[in-house]
């Protein structure tokens, strides 16, 4: 029985030695020191030994079926170490492939447009207020001049939230927010920009737009001052070239007033589809501060003089870039955003 306990270690080792994979090594341990296996076999024939070789053989058949347990064990975490391997080379990643760049975004044309306006009057010593978008109807109509029954308070135009409460129609609002600040303080001397709102919706035309609201207020200003800051803003936006006319108008909060007509951007002044074949683009409302609202605002019309002036953010935008839908500007298409 020793004999065959020998032979069987011998053999088993060397079978284990040869294995290649996890079922032979599975196998082996089952035919050799399984429930059934060739170690159990003999020691189903201790019992016809006597005692003393009862107790060896016992123990020899102990120390083979441990020696081989270790040995399939240590096999098997062989043959994982070589597996594992070989996935490493078999599954290896090219990580040197250059990623994707990111979509980096840019400025909307309406905000260059905005912090053109600003860069250009900060830099002639105005300086940026703000005010609310819900407005009383105090500041937007009242204030200002704009009588009860003018068409602008109308229902139709002007998004009303109570009887007395409303989305401000314009930014003139803050002019005389900020002159009751200030008052009796000089000079008043600020650009509003902002959205304002208006119940209109065509292609020249959103609920939602932007304007830049101009007001300086000091003594001895006259319109000669507002046509030389208006012809510089003119020059600094759209080119040397350009040239400027005003025509009169009429504004509840200005006296006189004028609108102001740039040269046709696109044809220079002589006549073309964009200007309508007149060469010339309206692109804002300006006048001198009307004596009654110098007075709501805390300011003594016999003393103090003062321009102001409102355009379209948008408008501005429109004519410089050549776009001829306005909703262009509000549909964050970045085909279209790319372009500026
Ligand atoms: N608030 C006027 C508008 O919205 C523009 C304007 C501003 C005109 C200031 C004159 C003076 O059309």
């Amino acid at each position: 029985m020793i004999d065959t306990l020998n032979r069987i270690k011998e053999e088993t080792r060397q079978n284990i030695d040869r294995a290649q994979d996890f079922e032979t090594l599975t196998e082996i341990r089952v035919r050799i020191l399984g429930r059934k296996g060739e170690i159990t076999q003999v020691l189903r024939g201790l019992k016809e030994l006597d005692p003393g070789q009862k107790v060896e053989v016992g123990r020899l058949a102990n120390e083979v079926k441990d020696g081989l347990e270790q040995l399939i064990e240590d096999k098997q975490r062989q043959l994982k170490a070589r597996q594992l391997e070989l996935a490493l080379q078999s599954e290896r990643l090219d990580i040197t492939l250059p990623g994707r760049p990111g979509k980096s975004g840019g400025q909307h044309p309406i905000s260059q447009v905005n912090d053109q306006i600003r860069t250009i009057f900060t830099c002639l010593g105005f300086t940026v207020a703000e005010g609310p978008e819900v407005e009383m109807e105090y500041y937007n109509f009242e204030a200002l001049n704009v009588p009860r029954d003018h068409p602008a308070r109308d229902m139709q135009d002007t998004f009303y939230i109570t009887r007395d409460m409303l989305l401000r129609t314009h930014t003139s609002p803050v002019q005389v927010r900020v002159m009751e600040k200030m008052a009796p303080q000089l000079p008043v001397k600020i650009i509003v920009p902002g959205r304002v709102y208006r119940k209109d919706d065509d292609a020249t035309h959103s609920p939602m737009f932007h304007q830049v609201e101009g007001l300086l207020i000091d003594e001895h200003i006259t319109f000669a001052n507002l046509k030389a800051m208006l012809m510089l803003f003119a020059r600094q936006i759209f080119g040397a070239e350009v040239k400027v006319r005003y025509r009169p108008s009429f504004f509840p909060f200005t006296e006189p007033s004028a609108e102001m007509d740039i040269s046709c951007v696109n044809c220079g002044g002589e006549g073309c589809r964009v200007c309508g074949q007149t060469g010339w683009l309206e692109i804002l409302g300006a006048g001198m501060v009307h004596p009654r609202v110098l007075e709501y605002g805390g300011y003594d019309a016999e003393k103090h003089t003062g321009f102001a002036f409102g355009m379209g953010i948008e408008r501005i935008a429109m004519l410089k870039y050549q776009i001829n839908d306005m909703r262009l500007l509000f549909d964050n298409d970045t085909r279209f955003l790319k372009q500026f």
